[in-house]
């Protein structure tokens, strides 16, 4: 099953934590904020780094929907 990652960039404070509890799926831009919106991810295996990440986010400026 596909994770559909969004990131809503007008909310993203570059506080990272997406990144540190989603080492392998978030990806960060020089200044800290989030990159990987539109991002698909198919590995079963980097499922829960996709939802502890979206969890991480004080800002819920990340979304996950099942594409
Ligand atoms: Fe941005 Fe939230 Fe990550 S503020 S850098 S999406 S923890």
């Amino acid at each position: 099953m596909e994770l559909k990652i969004t990131v809503d960039r007008s909310k993203c404070s570059g506080h990272a934590r997406c990144a540190m509890k989603g080492p392998d799926v978030y990806e960060l831009d020089d200044e800290g904020f989030c990159i990987s919106d539109g991002k698909i991810v198919t590995d079963e295996s980097l499922r829960t780094q996709v939802i502890h990440g979206m969890k991480a986010c004080p800002e819920r400026a990340i979304s996950v929907i099942e594409a």
